[in-house]
C-alpha cells in the first residue's frame, strides 16, 4: 500500500490524468467533481474526456480498486493526506482570470480540513494569478481556524500538461516547479513527487508561491509568442517567391538558444491554454501599471492568423459567395475533440459571412460543431464526403489521416482541386507537379 493517499478536486484532463496516473500506480486516489454526471460516467467506468492512453491507465486502477470518483469533499479530503487543486480557471469577458472556481473548491476543502486534526497539504495545481494561492486560498483556510504550515500545508505546484498528451507529459515532466507557503509543505511534496517518479524524477525547482505561479504564465506566454513569431516570419515570407517559411524555421531551430520547438508557423494558437493566460497576464500586468506590449502584439497576430487562410482562398478562387468550401479540421489541435478557441470558428464564421456553402469534417471533434453551428453548414462522415465536389479545401488541423491524401484524391474528388494548406502538411512543389493548386502558410508563391 502506498504511504500517499491523494484527492484531486477538478477533473478536467488535468485533474483526470494526474489522478488517474497515480492510481494506476497503486496511489489511493479520490476524484472530486461537483459535476455530478460526469462522476456518474466515472463510476460506470468510462471516462467523460478523450485522452491518449488515459483508457488503459483508467482499466489498470479500476482492477486496483484504487480510483473513485465522488462528489462528496468530506470523504475525499478526510480520506487523504494530500488535495491537488485542478479546477478551472477561465478567462472573464474583459480577459481577466474568474478565479471563481478556485474560491468554492477551497471554501469546501477548507470547510472539511476545520474539521480534521492530522496535517493535510493543499497544492494549487490550476493556473492562477501571482498571489493566489497565498491571498485567496491561504486566506480561505486561515479563515477556517487551521494555521498554515502547522496545521495544513500550501504549496503552488503548476502544470505543464499538454491536451492529447497529457499521460505522456505526467510520466516524462521537463521539470517539477514547487512554490511552497514554508519549508515543510514544500518538503512533503517534493517527497511525493520522487516518489512518485521513483529514480527518475525531472529536476525540481523549489521557490516561493508567487514566482511558482508566474512561471506558469511566463511559460505559456513564451509559447504563444514564439508561435506569434514564427506566423509573423510566414507573413512576411508569404510575399517573398521561393521562400519557405518552414527552411527558414528549420534554420534558426539549429540554433541551440532558440530550439526547434513550438516554431511551427500555421493559423494561429487555440485551445483552452494560451489565448487565456496570455489575455489574463496581460490585464494582471496592465493592473499593475505595467503595458505589456509585446504579449498584446502576440495576440493580435494570432487574432489576425486564421484569416490568412481566408485570404490565400481568395487568391485562388476569387469571391467565396456560393462556392463550396471543405473544411478539414476543426479541433484546436490534432489528438482532441476541443473546440475551444480553436481557429476552425473564426474561419468557419467568415466562410458562412461570405455567403460560402461550408461542409466540415474531423475525425473527433463533429458533435461539439453540430452544436456550433446547427443547420448553417453541411457535416461530412467522412473525408471523401468533404472533399466531393468542393471549389476549394482549408486544411485547419493536421490530423494525420489528412496528411495521407494523395494529390490524386484531391483531383478525383473535388470541382476544382484548390488546396490551402494552413498547417503546412504537404509538400508544395510535388502538389503542384501533380497538377493541384496549393497555396500553403509562409510559402513564398513563385508567380507574386
Ligand atoms: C499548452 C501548453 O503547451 C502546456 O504546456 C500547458 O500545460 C497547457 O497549455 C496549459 O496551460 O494547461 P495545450 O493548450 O494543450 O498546452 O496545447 P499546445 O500543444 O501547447 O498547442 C496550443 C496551440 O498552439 C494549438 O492550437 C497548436 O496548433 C498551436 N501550435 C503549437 C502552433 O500553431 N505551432 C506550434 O509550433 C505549436
Amino acid at each position: 500500500m502506498n504511504k500517499y493517499s491523494v484527492s484531486i478536486v477538478g477533473l478536467g484532463y488535468v485533474g483526470l490524468t494526474m489522478g488517474i496516473c497515480f492510481a494506476s500506480k497503486g496511489i489511493k486516489v479520490y476524484g472530486v467533481d461537483i459535476n455530478k454526471a460526469k462522476i456518474k460516467v466515472l463510476k460506470r467506468g468510462f471516462l467523460p474526456i478523450y485522452e491518449e492512453k488515459l483508457d488503459e491507465l483508467f482499466k489498470i486502477a479500476l482492477e486496483k480498486n484504487t480510483f473513485i470518483a465522488t462528489d462528496n469533499y468530506e470523504e475525499a479530503i478526510t480520506n487523504t493526506n494530500i488535495t491537488f487543486l485542478t479546477v478551472g480557471t477561465p478567462s472573464r469577458a474583459n480577459g481577466s482570470i474568474d478565479l471563481s472556481f478556485v474560491k468554492s473548491a477551497s471554501e469546501s476543502i477548507a470547510s472539511v480540513l476545520k474539521e480534521k486534526d492530522d496535517y493535510h497539504l493543499v497544492v494549487v495545481k490550476s493556473t492562477v494569478i501571482p498571489g493566489t494561492t497565498r491571498n485567496l486560498v491561504g486566506s480561505i483556510i486561515r479563515d477556517h481556524g487551521k494555521i498554515l504550515g502547522e496545521e495544513v500545508g500550501l504549496c503552488m505546484n503548476p502544470e505543464f500538461l499538454r491536451e492529447g498528451q497529457a499521460v505522456h507529459d505526467l510520466l516524462n515532466p521537463d521539470r517539477i516547479i514547487i512554490g511552497e507557503y514554508d519549508k515543510k509543505s514544500g518538503d512533503l511534496l517534493e517527497k511525493f513527487w520522487r516518489s512518485f517518479y521513483e529514480n527518475k524524477a525531472p529536476p525540481i525547482l523549489r521557490t516561493n508561491l508567487e514566482t511558482a505561479e508566474m512561471v506558469k504564465y511566463a511559460n505559456n506566454a513564451f509559447l504563444a509568442l514564439k508561435i506569434s513569431f514564427a506566423n509573423t516570419i510566414a507573413n512576411i515570407c508569404q510575399h517573398i517567391p521561393n521562400c519557405d517559411v518552414n527552411i527558414v524555421m528549420k534554420g534558426i531551430g539549429y540554433d541551440s538558444r532558440i530550439c526547434p520547438k513550438f516554431l511551427r508557423a500555421g493559423l494561429g494558437f487555440g485551445g483552452s491554454c494560451l489565448p487565456k493566460d496570455v489575455k489574463a497576464i496581460i490585464h494582471f500586468s496592465e493592473k499593475l501599471g505595467y503595458d505589456p506590449i509585446l504579449l498584446k502584439a502576440c495576440l493580435e497576430v494570432n487574432e489576425k492568423q486564421p484569416y490568412k487562410a481566408i485570404e490565400l482562398l481568395k487568391k485562388a478562387l476569387g469571391e467565396l459567395k456560393g462556392k463550396r468550401i471543405a473544411i478539414l479540421g476543426l479541433a484546436f489541435k490534432p489528438g482532441t475533440d476541443d473546440m475551444r478557441e480553436a481557429v476552425s470558428i473564426k474561419i468557419v464564421n467568415k466562410l458562412i459571412e461570405e455567403k460560402a456553402r461550408v461542409i466540415v469534417h474531423d475525425p473527433k471533434a463533429l458533435r461539439k460543431a453540430k452544436r456550433l453551428w446547427n443547420e448553417q453548414i453541411d457535416y461530412a462522415k467522412s473525408i471523401e464526403d468533404a472533399l466531393r465536389n468542393a471549389d476549394g479545401v482549408i486544411i485547419v488541423t493536421e490530423w494525420d489521416e489528412y496528411k495521407k491524401i494523395t494529390p490524386e484524391t484531391f483531383k478525383k474528388l473535388m470541382k476544382r482541386p484548390i488546396i490551402i494548406d494552413g498547417r503546412r502538411i504537404y509538400n508544395v512543389e510535388e502538389f503542384r507537379k501533380e497538377g493541384v493548386k496549393i497555396l500553403a502558410i509562409g510559402y513564398g508563391d513563385k508567380n507574386e
